[in-house]
């Protein structure tokens, strides 16, 4: 198959990079020229493990080609694929979908032959249904289908979520664009990947359910650790305990300061304004959005009373600063609400990330950002972990320790045991757990 990817963001080049591994041939497309010569460069613009070998690999086998013709891409390929972004619009919360129609308008002007369009960037429902009407608008109707082909990787794992995917996900009523489908997808079925096909707007939907069930699943999780912390329960066991229940399932059940990341914020707000705009509102959903970014605030609190009520002119030490460990995506990252909320109450910041600390200096003020984990700490007041980083999970605590003016440690992902912390002569806070 030959494939056309449009858009070489986070899920573009993945995606792209993923097929050229099964394969296909595929061409990467982007506006932005210099982001084409990087790539071609062998340079990759995210941090994202195991990518880039994948890349050199599969450019080296001559499978995966890099371009900033759209219209010649179109035209050599049996599918061209929308990876482009869905940005949260100002205002409503709904997806910006300009990109998208912008991408759409420029295929339909280059199709030639047969082609099917597929639509893998997150888009609202109804959304697969216009393209297909805009194209039609513009080629005939019999050269093109559109397909709806959501994508449920995450950040930090995106290559084997794509290679060995629980399932995949096929929106169309076209039995022609099925079949091509099925070949791109082969790979997959041949390790018994179910491949589940639907209508266009069953596939969009799917994807914002899925992503809204496990923001909630979190959500609710969360909620339980702040009652745990208030009946002198441990979060850890209730959350094995439901989840090996088979009806819940263990993942996506431990707790922390609130989910951020470039989908599960986005994609719930988005999920609302399209139930409010139908009129069925989704009051789980609203929920959810509303006790996550409160989660973020109220975590700064927790450090401030971890402090003893005041952080005022405090050297605070903070280990990780992304939405999640292994990416270097900030996007709506908690660090981004507790940091300012902590030097709005005094406290002066020196901060780590591995990976995140270019993209943290562009969103955060204030903050002295330290060349590794240990530099932070020098003569601080006290240590707070955002970020579960593995580099943070077994740090020299002797050596923190020593390296404090108080060993006051704020652990918000419950990277350490309590029991451990307090014999290690520290005063530690963390997440729904009881500390003796
Ligand atoms: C998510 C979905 O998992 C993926 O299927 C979708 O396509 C894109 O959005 P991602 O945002 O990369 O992926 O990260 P994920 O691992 O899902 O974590 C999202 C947020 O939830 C992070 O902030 C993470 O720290 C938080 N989280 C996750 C928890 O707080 N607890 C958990 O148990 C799991």
């Amino acid at each position: 198959m030959r494939i056309a990817m449009i858009g070489t963001g986070y899920v573009g080049l993945v995606s792209g990079t993923c097929f050229s591994e099964f394969g296909h041939d595929v061409i990467c497309v982007d506006k932005d020229h210099s982001k084409i010569d990087a790539l071609r460069q062998g340079e990759i613009p995210i941090f994202e493990p195991g990518l880039k070998t994948l890349v050199r690999k599969n450019v080296d086998a001559g499978r995966l080609t890099f371009g900033t013709d759209l219209g010649a891409a179109v035209r050599s390929a049996d599918a061209v694929f929308i990876g482009v972004g869905t940005p949260s619009r100002r205002g409503d919360g709904q997806a910006d979908l300009t990109f998208v129609f912008e991408a759409a308008r420029e295929i339909a002007a280059a199709i030639e032959g047969y082609t099917v369009v597929v639509t893998k960037s997150t888009v609202p429902v109804g959304t697969g249904r216009q393209v297909q009407d805009l194209i039609a608008s513009l080629c005939d109707r019999d050269m093109f289908d559109v397909v709806s082909n959501p994508e449920f990787l995450r950040e930090g794992a995106a290559i084997e979520d794509f290679m060995r995917p629980d399932r995949v996900v096929v929106g169309t009523s076209s039995e022609k664009a099925r079949q091509v489908m099925e070949a791109i997808y082969r790979p997959l079925s041949l390790i018994q990947t179910p491949i589940l096909f639907t209508s266009l707007e069953s596939s969009e939907l799917t994807k914002y359910a899925g992503n809204a069930f496990l923001a909630t699943k979190i959500t609710f999780i969360n909620e339980i650790a702040n009652l745990c912390e208030k009946v002198g329960a441990d979060v850890h066991d209730v959350a094995r305990g439901i989840g090996l229940d088979g009806r819940i399932g263990p993942k996506f059940l431990h707790p922390g300061p609130g989910f951020g990341g470039s989908c599960f914020p986005k994609d719930t707000r988005a999920l609302l304004e399209t139930s409010r705009m139908v009129e069925t509102p989704l009051r789980i959903v609203d929920a959810v959005i509303d006790i996550n970014e409160n989660r973020k605030l109220e975590m700064a609190e927790k450090v401030i009373a971890a402090c003893g009520g005041d952080v005022d002119g405090k050297k605070i030490a903070v280990l990780g600063l992304t939405f999640k460990p292994n990416t270097d995506d900030m996007r709506e990252s908690p660090s981004l609400d507790i940091l300012p909320k902590l030097q709005a109450h005094g406290a002066r910041i020196h901060a780590y990330d591995p990976e995140g600390m270019k993209e943290a200096a562009l969103l955060l003020t204030d903050i002295n950002f330290c060349d590794n984990a240990y530099q932070t700490l020098d003569n601080a007041d006290a240590l707070v972990i955002i970020t579960e980083w593995n580099e943070f999970r077994a740090l020299d605590l002797d050596r923190v320790k020593q390296s404090m003016k108080t060993p006051v440690m704020v652990d918000l992902r419950n990277v350490y045991e309590p029991d451990l912390m307090v014999e290690r002569g520290f005063s530690y806070t963390c997440i729904g757990r009881p500390v003796r």
